[in-house]
């Protein structure tokens, strides 16, 4: 049996062959068949937009791995800053590059002083925190400039590194603002998500340390959030970067993808969910609502998995873990019975609707002390590598500036009409 497929023009009989290759077809095959005849597929639900060795992704088996690492090896026995370097170059760091790597990070999480008072001075109190991430990693382009020479990978890295060192700074500093509490400076003594926590909670204490369980928690959601391939927020990086703009703008746009309810607003959208719901008796009639399409069952539901997210089985693991330190979570009891009720109602089998990632993430961070509305910023300091390494990834493949065509359905050819006769 050939693994290829044949396409035929009915109206001409010309027909060809293309291979199957990695499980996908090239369409540049097609074009030279059908100049002109697009393929019309609006939310990309058929359409491989690269080639990518960064992400695998088995959506019926509810398989994740990182550069072939399976994501429960890594969520238990790795940090987030190792699988950062995984995901950036390839393959898993030697202890001298590990070493190197975590310097290099921690000797770049300092923000301008002249940014950070932008920070402070250019919103309302009340601002939500991923608009002011949004823009302030916008405005972070204009304090290196050097970052638009994006041809040179050792210039790119340079701007990789201070992304992924400033966002936990940028983070902590909204989130201080919000509260009118004074910003908390990185400490270089600790890692990556300690010194984020420490920036978002220590109060005149110079020796914070989080309690190690909930550090772990940290790590292991940063873990499950690094990267998934080619979603809404990444492609968002990837379209913008294209056109070869810097990298401080290309992860600002993924920042405003992932800031909708859909995407990373999911694990904020569904604590609002849970609160609404308010009691356990109150579950059935919600679920009712759901199907009666009043409601979308927030944190349900995913393009690619169809059986189960591997992310949501790890989550719910830890946040045991961290409720037995933070006390269990009051809305936990809600949201164990709305995945019950949900898994055995055909509403939601038939349309194989299971948790997703941002269905238990929210509970941890809500137990930990996090504000809802910092929610979907824990979701972008960590997915920062991702979308980095995608750009990175893009930039090496030389590819072309992203642009789709459209099947147009509107009027056809017609004159100008003068006002007085309209
Ligand atoms: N609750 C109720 N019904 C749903 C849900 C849901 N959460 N998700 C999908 N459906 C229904 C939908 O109404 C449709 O039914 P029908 O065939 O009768 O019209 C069917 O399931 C297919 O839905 P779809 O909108 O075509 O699916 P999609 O692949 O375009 O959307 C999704 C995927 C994640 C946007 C969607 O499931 C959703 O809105 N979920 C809630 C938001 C959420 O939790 N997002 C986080 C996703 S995971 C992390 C991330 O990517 O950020």
């Amino acid at each position: 049996m050939s693994e290829s497929i044949t396409i035929t023009d009915n109206r001409t009989g010309e027909a060809v062959e293309i291979p199957i290759v990695n499980g996908g077809v090239d369409a540049a095959e097609w074009k030279k068949l059908l100049p002109g005849l697009w393929f019309l597929d609006p939310a990309f639900g058929t359409t491989a937009s690269t080639e990518s060795a960064i992400t695998y992704l088995d959506g019926a088996n509810g398989v994740l791995e990182y550069r072939g690492y399976p994501i429960e090896q890594l969520a238990e026995k790795s940090s987030h800053l190792e699988v950062a370097y995984l995901l950036l170059n390839g393959e898993l760091p030697t202890a001298e590059q590990h070493d190197d790597w975590v310097h290099e990070i921690t000797h770049h999480t300092y923000l301008h002083e002249n940014f950070r008072r932008h920070v402070h001075d250019a919103f309302h109190y009340d601002a939500h925190p991923m608009g002011l991430l949004t823009s302030s990693v916008a405005g972070l382009s204009t304090f290196y400039p050097e970052a638009k020479d994006i041809e040179d990978p050792s210039n790119r890295m340079e701007q990789i590194v201070r992304l992924v060192a400033k966002m936990p700074t940028i983070a902590a500093a909204a989130y201080r603002f919000s509260m009118g509490l004074p910003f908390v400076f990185p400490r270089n003594d600790l890692d990556y998500t300690s010194n984020f926590l420490s920036m978002m909670f220590s109060i005149a204490e110079d020796d914070y340390v989080p309690d190690p369980a909930l550090k772990r928690a940290m790590e292991i959601l940063f873990i499950l959030h690094a990267d998934h391939e080619q979603n809404c927020s990444t492609t968002a990086a990837r379209v913008v970067g294209s056109s070869h703009a810097d990298p401080y703008v290309s992860v600002s746009a993924a920042c405003g993808a992932l800031y909708g309810p859909r995407h990373g607003g999911a694990n904020e959208a569904v604590l609002r969910m849970l609160a609404e719901i308010g009691s356990y008796d109150n579950v059935d009639a919600y679920v009712e609502r759901v199907k009666g399409g009043e409601e979308r069952l927030m944190g349900f539901g995913h393009r690619v998995y169809k059986n189960y997210d591997p992310r949501a089985r790890i989550i719910k693991d830890a946040a045991h873990d961290v409720f037995a330190v933070t006390g269990k979570n009051p809305l936990l009891d809600i949201a164990l019975k709305l995945e019950e009720v949900a898994l055995a109602d055909p509403y939601f089998v038939d349309r194989k609707l299971y948790p997703n990632v941002d269905f238990y993430s929210g509970l941890i961070y809500q137990s930990m002390g996090f504000p809802t509305e910092m929610f979907t910023v824990l979701f972008a300091i960590p997915r920062t590598v991702g979308w980095l390494a995608h750009w990175q990834e893009m930039l090496e493949q030389g590819s072309r500036i992203a642009r789709p065509r459209q099947v147009y359905t509107g009027v056809e050819t017609r004159d100008y009409t003068p006002i007085e006769s309209r």
